[in-house]
């Protein structure tokens, strides 16, 4: 090495010394990377297992406390660090049991709850009771008061999806207790948003901001309409026969940040690889059935049942097959793809 050589390098380090001591760096210095995600299954079995035990062990504390809520999260081992299932969305497995109460708040962050079981309790958004049935997607949109209650026999599962670790990256987060009890009053009956804001509506122009509606898709429906796409061959090639849960009046996303789906796996039906921005978590609503994610010796099986959950990371090409050859498989999903696509992110690649 010349002397030059030599003298640039010990002033390129006290270059780096002087830079790092005023918080300054060059372009051309390593940086730490931020963790790749991996594609990852969550077995139900695991989940109820640790939920019911937690239910034994962790009563529901009020609102404003860590414990305001009894749920399982669901943790990408790329993420553990920050306890996150993606690094925008979280989802998680709640439990309320008979005669317990999770008490009434509102937060910047979104929030979703799709059904797992229930018999009849209800949650209330915005003074509307929403009774819970299995397979429905209740929405929470940001700054909406919620609170839960069981006044059945039996436990009520559900799966809760909050935009929280995006919220949290834009600084953004921060929420309030309800300041007249642990529940909000019942001032709407069970029905009033899909009624108020579904095709056929009153004058809607003075809501302040229609892309913010509570509302609650019925699984009854959603499994109908899928069975009769599916008689009349309206089906994708890479999704199988496939729905988007869409606000009822800007016919946009549910909410802002997260985009719901479900689609139906026909007996036996292979769907072909795709790649795609924006991570997507998925919840078998029924069925059997591999996800294989990556292409080639990378690639990675998933294999799911009734009620497991994946993750396909953004980017990560992906497959479905339904490994039933008589019963038809329900994949209920939740995406960052609306964030993506405001910000002209959006990009899909088909196989
Ligand atoms: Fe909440
Ligand atoms: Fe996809």
């Amino acid at each position: 090495m010349s002397a030059t050589n030599t003298d640039m390098e010990t002033r390129l380090d006290a270059l780096h010394a002087r830079m790092k001591k005023s918080s300054l760096a060059g372009h051309w210095q390593e940086r730490k990377r931020r963790p790749d995600l991996v594609p990852w299954r969550w077995k139900w079995e695991t989940i109820y297992d640790c939920l019911i035990e937690s239910g034994e062990v962790m009563p529901i504390g009020h609102a404003g406390e860590r414990n305001a809520r009894r749920t399982v999260q669901l943790i990408n081992p790329s993420l553990v660090d920050v306890k996150a299932t993606s690094k925008t969305l979280q989802m998680s497995v709640q439990l309320v049991k008979p005669g317990e109460v999770a008490e009434a708040h509102r937060h910047t962050a979104a929030a979703l709850r799709f059904i797992v079981a229930s018999t009849g309790a209800y949650t209330t958004v915005e003074g509307e009771q929403m009774i819970m049935e299995p397979g429905d997607l209740v929405l929470t949109p940001n700054w909406n008061w919620h609170d839960h209650a069981n006044n059945t026999d039996d436990n009520v599962i559900w799966l809760d999806v909050l935009d929280v670790h995006l919220t949290g990256h834009l600084d953004g987060m921060f929420g309030e207790q309800f300041p007249e009890g642990a529940a909000q009053p019942i001032t709407k009956p069970d029905g009033y948003s899909r009624k108020r804001f579904g095709a056929m509506r009153p004058d809607t122009s003075d809501i302040a901001d229609v892309a913010l509606l509570p509302y609650v898709y019925k699984w009854a429906e959603a499994e109908a309409t899928l069975h009769e796409m599916a008689e009349a061959g309206e089906a994708s090639d890479y999704d199988g026969v496939i729905l988007e849960y869409t606000n009822p009046i800007t016919g946009g996303p549910t909410m802002p940040t997260i985009g719901c789906w479900v689609q139906m796996l026909r007996p036996g039906e292979s769907t072909r690889a795709h790649s795609h921005t924006g991570s997507t978590i998925y919840h078998a609503v029924g069925g059997a059935g591999v996800t294989t994610v990556g292409r080639g010796s990378e690639a990675t099986e998933l294999t799911w049942g009734e009620h497991d959950c994946f993750f396909v990371p953004s980017l990560g090409w992906h497959e479905h097959r339904n490994t039933s050859k008589t019963e038809p498989a329900y994949l209920f999903s939740v995406t960052d793809r609306p964030v993506l696509q405001a910000l002209h992110l959006h990009r899909e690649e088909r196989a």
